[in-house]
């Protein structure tokens, strides 16, 4: 019998284990405890789920539940270190969302939702970005982009590759 290599780090399961006295119940801690793995691995592997859960002392499907509510949370392999989401809905779509995203895509040779083969960058589409006066909006790791062309947004994430 093989035993799966485990994913969470001690200092991991630590930092989810301090969530408990916040939270009412473990099944509350789900959120956090997928961040917490995800802020370290870019991703949260079906192992990493699994380990969640025996941790909260849940059902593995009951974390997976959340985890694919979200449609944020990547299982296939880690985003790219800069992960950048284009906001595609109504406001943004009027304003040339939908151009910004396929001309970033095309300059990155990329698919919406695709990471690069250097991992420096994923490109999402996003649901509304909560800025629609400032449509068409990106944000790109914790930067809102407001009022972009496709050549400020193309712009923009040039400098960011040349940072990361
Ligand atoms: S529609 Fe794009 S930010 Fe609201």
């Amino acid at each position: 019998m093989t035993t799966a290599t485990r994913v969470l780090t001690d200092e991991m399961i630590e930092k989810i284990k301090a969530f408990f006295l916040r939270y009412p119940t473990r099944q509350a801690v789900t959120l956090p405890a997928l961040h917490v793995v995800n802020e370290r691995l870019r991703c949260v592997p079906i192992q990493a789920v699994v380990e969640i859960a025996e941790l909260l002392g849940l059902a593995p499907a009951d974390v997976q539940d959340t985890l694919s509510f979200y449609n944020f949370f990547k299982q296939d392999g880690p985003h790219g270190t800069t992960r950048a989401w284009v906001c595609r809905s109504i406001s943004c779509a009027l304003r040339g969302g939908e151009e910004v995203l396929s001309h970033l895509c095309h300059k990155a040779g990329i698919k919406p939702g695709q990471t690069t083969p250097d991992g420096k960058l994923t490109i999402e589409a996003a649901e509304c970005l909560g800025a629609c006066e400032f449509a068409p909006c990106m944000l790109a790791n914790e930067e809102l982009h407001k009022n972009l062309t496709p050549a400020e947004g193309e712009a923009f994430l040039g400098r960011l590759l040349e940072r990361s």
